[in-house]
C-alpha cells in the first residue's frame, strides 16, 4: 500500500518512521509540515494524487496542550478543519484514514474507564479541537477508516515527560509532582506497532472509535517514581496536588479508556505500562532507537 504518514518529526510520527522499514511490502510517504501542511487542502489535495496514495496516518497535531488556551483558532485549524478536509479528500478518493485522538475528549469526572460511546464533555481547548476533529470525520464518513484515542502519549523521540523527568532527576534531588490525576501513559512505539500491523487493514461501513493506550493505571507521581526508579535516578519524588501546580489548562482528574474492543476486535495484546516504559528508558539510556 501507498502509505502517507503527516506530522512524521512529532512523537509517533517518528516511531512509525523507525517501524516502517520492517513493512517493505508497503510504500511510505512520511511528512511533516514543511513538506506538506495539513491545514492546506490544496496541498494535501495535490499531494495524494501525486502519489496516489491509499492510507493516510494523521499524526499531525496542535499538542501544546497550555498554549492552546491562548491560540484557540490555530489549534482548531489543525486539531478540527484540517482534519475535516483530510476526510473529505479520504472519502471522495477512497483512501483509508487513520486518525489519532485523545482522552482529553472526556471531562476526568468518571471512575471506571470510559467505553468509546461514553458521552464526550472536554474541559480545555485542546480537548475542544480534538472532539471537533473527531465529530467533523463521523460526519464525512470515509470508508475503512477509524480513529483512535490514546493518552499519556511518550517516546524516545520528542519532548515528553519521560525525558523531562529523566532530565530533572539528574539535576535535582527533590521533584513535585501530581497525585491526584490518574490515567495511563502510553508508548508512541506501542500504538505505531499497531497501526501498521492492524489498523492499516481496517474495513468497515462507519468510521470506527476505539482506545488504545497501555495496560495498567497510575497517577503522574507513581510515572515519575517509575521512570527515576527504572532509570536509577536518586531524586525523590513528592506528591502534590493539581491545584498546587495551576496551569492555563485544566486537566481531567481520571482518563482511563475502556480498551476492550481493541483487545477483542483485533486480537492485539497491548503491553504492561511499566515493560513498555523499561523498553523506553533503555533506549534512553543506552542512546538506541
Ligand atoms: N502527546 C500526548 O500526550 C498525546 C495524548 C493523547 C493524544 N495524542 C494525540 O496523538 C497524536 C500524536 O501525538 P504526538 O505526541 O506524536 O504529537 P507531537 O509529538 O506533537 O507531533 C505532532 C507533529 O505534527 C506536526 N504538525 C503540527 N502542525 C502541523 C501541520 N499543520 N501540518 C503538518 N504537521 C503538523 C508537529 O510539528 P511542530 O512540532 O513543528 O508543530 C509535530 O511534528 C496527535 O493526534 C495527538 O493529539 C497525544
Amino acid at each position: 500500500m501507498r502509505i502517507l504518514i503527516t506530522g512524521s518529526k512529532g512523537q509517533l510520527g517518528s516511531e512509525l518512521k523507525v517501524l516502517s522499514n520492517y513493512y517493505p511490502e508497503h510504500l511510505f510517504f512520511h511528512t511533516d509540515k514543511e513538506e506538506l501542511d495539513i491545514t492546506s487542502k490544496e496541498a494535501i489535495v495535490k499531494f495524494v494524487n501525486k502519489n496516489k496514495i491509499k492510507v493516510i496516518i494523521n499524526c499531525a497535531a496542535y499538542t501544546a496542550v497550555d498554549r492552546a488556551e491562548s491560540e484557540k483558532e490555530l489549534a482548531d485549524r489543525i486539531n478540527h478543519l484540517a482534519v475535516k478536509n483530510l476526510a473529505e479528500l479520504a472519502k471522495e478518493k477512497t483512501v483509508k484514514l487513520i486518525h489519532i485522538s485523545t482522552d482529553y475528549v472526556f471531562d476526568g469526572k468518571g471512575y471506571k474507564p470510559y467505553p468509546v460511546g461514553h458521552p464526550t464533555s472536554p474541559v480545555n481547548t485542546y480537548g475542544i479541537t480534538k472532539l471537533a476533529g473527531e465529530k467533523a470525520m463521523q460526519l464525512v464518513q470515509p470508508s475503512n477508516s477509524i480513529i483512535i484515542r490514546t493518552s499519556w502519549v511518550y517516546s524516545s523521540y520528542g519532548n515528553n515527560f519521560v525525558k523531562t523527568m529523566m532530565r530533572l532527576g539528574e539535576d535535582r534531588n527533590k521533584l513535585n509532582v501530581i497525585c491526584d490525576q490518574i490515567g495511563v501513559p502510553t508508548y508512541a512505539r506501542d500504538l505505531a506497532d499497531f497501526i501498521l500491523q492492524k489498523a492499516v487493514y481496517v474495513e468497515n461501513n462507519k468510521v470506527g472509535l476505539y482506545h488504545f493506550t497501555n495496560e495498567g493505571v497510575c497517577s503522574w507521581y507513581d510515572f515519575a517514581k517509575e521512570i527515576m526508579g527504572q532509570a536509577e535516578l536518586k531524586c525523590k519524588v513528592c506528591p502534590i496536588p493539581a491545584t498546587a501546580y495551576p496551569s492555563p489548562a485544566i486537566r481531567p482528574y481520571y482518563s482511563l479508556m475502556d480498551k476492550v474492543d481493541i483487545n477483542k476486535e483485533f486480537n492485539y495484546t497491548i503491553p504492561y505500562w511499566k515493560e513498555s516504559l523499561k523498553e523506553c528508558i533503555e533506549k534512553l539510556t543506552f542512546n538506541l532507537h
